[in-house]
């Protein structure tokens, strides 16, 4: 989710934390794009990234990787527009991040049980603002005009084929993280047709009336409130939490969802799920190895906490709300490695 500029620095004002004791790694290249495909390649450490019309192509010193264009595009999306997010990004099973919050290690089999079996995993650390800008010109030139890597895949074209163009007015799109609560005034301000958001075509029924604020004089300015279903209805993005408000460390992140989340989100805290309308599958595996370990099915209503040493995934078949309940204290990730914080938010 959203970063809060707390959980940006590191722990304590201290070391960065580092569990595989990695040195840095740096060294970026950007080769001019190919004579057949017109994409550029990319190195960056020992790693090599290239793509070509159907696939995304990973090579490292053990091992050689392939994933669809799609699936590796609205991963990429999301990984930087999130800023590395909370924890691991999982790609899919065998490709991501994680994120140390100023360092980054970027893996390809580490959290993957048959490639660390093998001997094939591949892990190295980055700096987090040398990793970031080779991410951002990946997602920029391997993006096709058409295709938007956040849209739901029936409201975008495909990102198929050779380069053609680019859709730069979407994958640098700002997500929305509102200082207080959207709709204070000089906060985020709330979604309407005349500010660029139409209602989606599966909210249609949702209700667009916003409460009545009647301020007792000397609180202009610190009361407000607004329809969040509204709100919701009007977003143009899929799987894409935008901080909606927050409390101190209590970050609310409302999101749309439809089709499948790009990513297998390895936690580095608990999180909690509140289904607002329809419903989300979510896979659950082991966050080291990725072994299965539950589907939890949440309908409108549902409450669930996903605890601290999972990665989730969920589908999501018709558009519908999820709010994503985070607690963005930077201290949280190194308390739960050290045994001190627990994995999971309540015991009953
Ligand atoms: C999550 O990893 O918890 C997550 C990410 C994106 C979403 C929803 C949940 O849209
Ligand atoms: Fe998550």
């Amino acid at each position: 989710m959203a970063m809060s500029e707390a959980a940006m620095v590191p722990l304590d004002g201290g070391e960065l934390s580092n569990p595989r004791g990695l040195a840095l790694s740096r060294s970026l290249k950007v080769n001019p794009a190919d004579n057949v495909t017109g994409y550029k390649s990319f190195e960056m450490g020992k790693f090599k990234f290239r793509r070509d019309e159907y696939f995304v192509h990973i090579d490292t010193p053990k091992t050689t990787y392939a994933m669809s264009a799609d699936a590796f595009l609205r991963a990429l999306m999301r990984d930087v527009a999130w800023g590395f997010f909370y924890g691991t990004v999982n790609f899919d099973p065998v490709f991501g991040t994680t994120n140390y919050y100023g360092e980054v290690d970027m893996f390809l089999g580490a959290l993957n049980e048959a490639y660390t079996r093998a001997g094939r995993e591949h892990v190295e650390r980055f700096k987090a603002d040398e990793l970031m800008p080779m991410f951002k010109e990946m997602v920029s030139d391997w993006t096709n005009e058409g295709f938007d890597p956040f849209a739901a895949p029936q409201e975008t074209g495909t990102p198929w084929g050779e380069k053609n163009g680019d859709n730069d007015a979407a994958v640098s799109r700002e997500r929305v993280t509102a200082r207080r609560m959207v709709g204070l005034e000089g906060d985020t301000p709330l979604r309407t047709d005349g500010n660029g958001y139409p209602v989606n075509r599966m909210f249609l029924d949702v209700e667009q009336d916003q409460p009545e604020v009647h301020t007792e004089p000397g609180f202009e300015g610190e009361v407000a409130a607004y329809n969040l279903f509204g709100y919701l209805s009007r977003s143009d993005v899929t799987w894409n939490p935008s901080v909606c408000s927050v409390v101190k460390d209590s970050l609310f992140c409302p999101t749309t969802e439809e089709y499948i989340l790009p990513v297998e989100h390895g936690n580095d805290r608990c999180e909690w799920f509140i289904q607002l309308s329809d419903e989300i599958i979510w896979n659950i595996k082991d966050g080291e190895t990725g072994r299965p370990r539950a589907v939890v099915r949440m309908k409108a209503g549902d409450v669930a906490c996903m605890p601290a040493d999972v990665r989730h995934q969920g589908f999501s078949p018709k558009r519908s709300m999820l709010l994503v309940w985070e607690n963005g204290s930077p201290k949280i990730p190194e308390l739960i490695r050290q045994g001190l914080a627990p994995n999971v938010a309540v015991q009953f």
